[in-house]
Parts: structure tokens; sequence; C-alpha cells
């Protein structure tokens, strides 16, 4: 190898400058990293112009992002790393409910309302009674149990993106099971809707000819005393964006019925059932 730098031993010349007490993990993640960026700028021969374009995105990805908006992970879901990550860290048994992505719209503190009451206070979409049991593997119910729920409204939007049109908390609710394991609440049969576009990942998805919508959900939050957390959606599976989700958060199991039932309380019935594995000793499942 060269005293100094060449194209040749770039990899090696540049994980060669790391100190000797270094973090060890750290160490691997770096070159690891230095390995794989060098062979993609190498594999597809970046161009100086196609440099500075890359580097001009990522300015504007960190530009963008404020206590409110994170434009980084809005691209590492639109790049299916969220995903990724989740996966390799979650392995689950058959039958345990998966996880998705959290997204950014999750809020600390919603109201904890009583069970069966509704999570909708903007009097839009057509209503929907969520209601299932949270198990375990054995299907023993686990009492106690935390489920942390929102959606957007009818016009596609969450409360947090239209704090002066919709009412604070409008469709969200936490809920805790008793003894039966049983949740239910009503909200709306959730609609599909395009995830914030008008940054720099908007830009990416036009240029890459994706578009940004995600297939109408549910998000849940469920944790309960030594049972693993789980952050998933449930979806309605005939949305026409369920195959072509923008942040590639569908998973099989998480499709629900969505039955149109109309029984003078709700116009939608969707039930499902949440099963939880044990948190593995040492870890806590609390958010
Ligand atoms: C969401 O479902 O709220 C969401 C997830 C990932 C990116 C944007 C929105
Ligand atoms: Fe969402």
């Amino acid at each position: 190898m060269s005293q100094f730098f060449t194209e040749e031993d770039s990899v090696e010349t540049v994980n060669a400058r790391m100190g000797v007490e270094i973090n060890p993990r750290l160490e691997k993640v770096m070159a690891s990293l230095v390995r794989h960026l060098h062979a993609f700028v190498k594999d597809i021969h970046l161009t100086q112009s196609e440099w500075e374009i890359m580097i001009d995105f990522l300015t504007r990805t960190g530009q963008i992002c404020t206590g409110e908006r994170q434009e980084f992970i809005l691209l590492s879901d639109t790049l299916g790393v969220s995903m990724l990550v989740d996966a390799i860290n979650h392995h689950r048994p058959v039958g345990a409910t998966e996880n998705t992505v959290l997204g950014p719209f999750h809020v600390a503190g919603a109201p904890e309302r009583e069970m069966g009451t509704t999570i909708s206070s903007d009097g839009k979409g057509e209503s929907c009674l969520f209601e299932g049991r949270v198990i375990d593997l054995h299907g023993n119910p686990v009492a106690g149990a935390r489920l942390d729920v929102w959606s957007d409204n009818a016009d596609g939007f969450y409360d947090v993106q239209q704090p002066d049109i919709q009412p604070k908390w409008n469709n969200r609710g936490v809920f805790t099971t008793g003894a039966d394991g049983r949740y239910s609440f009503v909200g709306i049969k959730p609609v599909s809707y395009p995830i914030p576009h008008d940054g720099p990942v908007g830009t990416m998805l036009g240029a890459l000819g994706r578009h940004p919508y995600r297939p109408a959900h549910m998000h849940f939050i469920v944790t309960a005393p030594e049972f693993e957390k789980v952050v998933t959606h449930t979806f309605v599976g005939d949305d026409s964006y369920i195959t072509s989700d923008a942040v590639f958060g569908v998973k099989g199991t998480l499709l629900a019925p969505f039955e149109r039932v109309n029984d003078g309380r709700t116009v939608w019935r969707s039930p499902f059932d949440f099963v939880l594995t044990r948190a593995i000793a040492g870890q806590h499942s609390a958010e």
C-alpha cells in the first residue's frame, strides 16, 4: 500500500487512519461504511457533477429538518432502510404481531380514553369500530396492555398537520385492556394519503417515477409489562396503494378486515387481535 491516497487502495488508506483505541463497534461500522461507499463510487463511476448533486441533496435534506419535520427519517423510510432495520432487529415467531414503520406523526401524551369510546372529534369520515384482543402466543389475554392509536382524518391529514383546522388529539387516544385483554374504540375508516413530499424526498420520488402515497392504515403502539413493544399499523387491504406503499410498510399479516356493518352505531367494523411476545430478560417493553 502506498503512503498516499490511491484509487486502488482507497479503502485501506482511509481505514488505516483510524486510531488503535477506538470503540470497536464504531471501528467496525465505519470501516464497513467506507468500504461500501468507495465500492459504490467506483461501481457507478460517480461524476464530479453527480457528487455535487448528492451534496446539495443532503444539504437540502438537513436544511428542511425542524423540530416537527425529520426529512432524514423520511429518506430512510422511502429507501426501505427503516423497514430493514426493524426487520433485522425484530425476528418474531410466526403468529406474533409484526412491526412496521412508526412514521413522523406519533405524538406522546394522547388522552387516555374509556374502552369503546371515540377518538374522532372532527365529525368527518365513515365511522369504524376497531376491536379485538391483546393476547400472548398461547392465546391468553394480556391485561394492562396499553394501545396508543392514531390515524389521519377523512381528508388524509393528521391533526398535527392541520393544527388550525382539526381539533387537538383528533383521531388519537390511549386505551388500556382489562383482565379479558379486549380493546375497542370508534374511529374512522382511514384513507390513503401522501407522505410529506414538498421537500427533497418528494423531489427524489418524482425523479424516480414513484408516487408518495401510503395505503390507508390505523397506527398502533401496543405495550404491556414483560412483553415486547409492538409498533405497527392495520391496513385496509383493498386500498389501491396496498402493493406500492411509499415507505414499504405493508406486511400481509397486517391486513385487517374492514366489514361494512351499518349497525346504527358505526358504518364499519375492523376486528384485529394483537399477539405479543415475551420481552427478553433485561429488555423492558415500556415506551
Ligand atoms: C405514517 O404512516 O404516518 C408515515 C410513515 C412513514 C413516513 C411518513 C408517514
Ligand atoms: Fe400514517
